[in-house]
């Protein structure tokens, strides 16, 4: 079978000079530098409703186990933490930072929740200050383009890596008001510049189609269980994992990856 990974290209046009991002797209699924792979939301996505719901794959599609890991595992992930930030609206809003806060405002460890399902399904309440419909109106506005900021600390065969992947949203879809939301100063942390944080991810966006890393693990499936480093296929995959219609397949079963969008999402303020 042919594999070749897909480099997707999502312009985003800003007033400012226009930003293009790339990121690796295969069945509906987004690939990270990491263990972590993105079932939903899509790049660029407009967002509101009641909550933000992110839905990560923790198992690398099936190469590795869930937690509670085996002591001295060769692979795992240690935690996975989560900032909603802008530098447009300069806001950086923690959805998880391993601590629940009052009322799960922001959230506790992710890795705990849905025990036995290898998609864990972030939902978390939107913050007072994004309530709205639309574009943002006013200067100043907090709702705009912000990056759901995906931050691994995990061991990858024996070797420790933490990796940010970033990416973008705009919260433009309509966001009601309602007493449980918190407060955006509740979950408002400092700003960073790319500087300060100096992050360099040590290793690439893994595990797309095509992608040959084997995920050593402690029980007997050193390389999946079928001895083509690609190991076990993804466990059924349906709608509501945020794959959509097409994920609902077998990823490597056929070619219905290969039909590849590529999207223009114009954010326009
Ligand atoms: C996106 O990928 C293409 C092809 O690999 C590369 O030429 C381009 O510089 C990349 N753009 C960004 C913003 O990384
Ligand atoms: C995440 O794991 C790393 C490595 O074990 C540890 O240093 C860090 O404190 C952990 N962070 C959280 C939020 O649990
Ligand atoms: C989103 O992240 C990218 C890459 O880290 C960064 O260049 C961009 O400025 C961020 N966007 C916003 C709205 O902060
Ligand atoms: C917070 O989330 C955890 C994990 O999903 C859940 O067990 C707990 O009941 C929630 N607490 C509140 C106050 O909603
Ligand atoms: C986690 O985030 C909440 C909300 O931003 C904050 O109040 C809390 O201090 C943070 N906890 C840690 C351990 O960083
Ligand atoms: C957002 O806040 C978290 C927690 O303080 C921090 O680790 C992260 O680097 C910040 N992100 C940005 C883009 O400043
Ligand atoms: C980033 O971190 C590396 C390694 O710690 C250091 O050598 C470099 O000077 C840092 N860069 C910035 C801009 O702080």
């Amino acid at each position: 079978m042919a594999f070749s990974v897909f480099r997707v290209a999502w312009a985003l046009l800003f007033a400012a000079p226009a930003l293009s991002l790339n990121f690796t797209v295969a069945g509906g699924q987004i690939f990270t530098p990491g263990l972590a792979i993105l079932d939903a939301p899509q790049p660029g996505t407009p967002l509101g409703g009641e909550t933000i719901e992110v839905a990560l794959d923790v198992s690398a599609n099936g190469r590795l186990q869930l937690p509670p890991y085996a002591n001295n595992t060769p692979s795992r992930i240690h935690n996975i933490t989560i900032f909603l930030y802008s530098y447009d609206t300069g806001k950086n809003f923690t959805i998880t930072n391993g601590t629940a806060s009052a009322d799960n405002a922001s959230l506790g460890d992710i890795m705990f929740q849905e025990p036995g399902s290898t998609v864990k399904h972030v939902k978390w309440i939107w913050p007072d200050c994004l309530v709205g419909d639309g574009q943002p109106t006013q200067v100043g506005a907090a709702r705009g383009v912000y990056n759901i900021s995906i931050r691994q600390n995990f061991r990858l065969n024996n070797v420790d890596h933490y990796t940010i992947f970033d990416m973008p949203i705009s919260v433009t879809n309509r966001i009601d008001a309602g007493v449980g939301r918190p407060s955006c100063d509740s979950l408002n942390n400092p700003l960073l510049t790319p500087a300060q944080i100096n992050a360099t991810n040590d290793v690439p966006v893994m595990f797309a189609p095509g992608d040959a890393t084997i995920v050593q693990s402690a029980a007997s499936n050193i390389g999946g269980s079928n001895g083509d480093g690609l190991g076990p296929t993804k466990p059924g995959a349906n709608a509501g994992q945020g794959l959509g219609g097409a994920g609902a397949l077998n990823w490597r079963s056929g070619a219905h990856w290969l039909c590849l969008i590529s999207i223009a999402v114009a954010i326009v303020f």
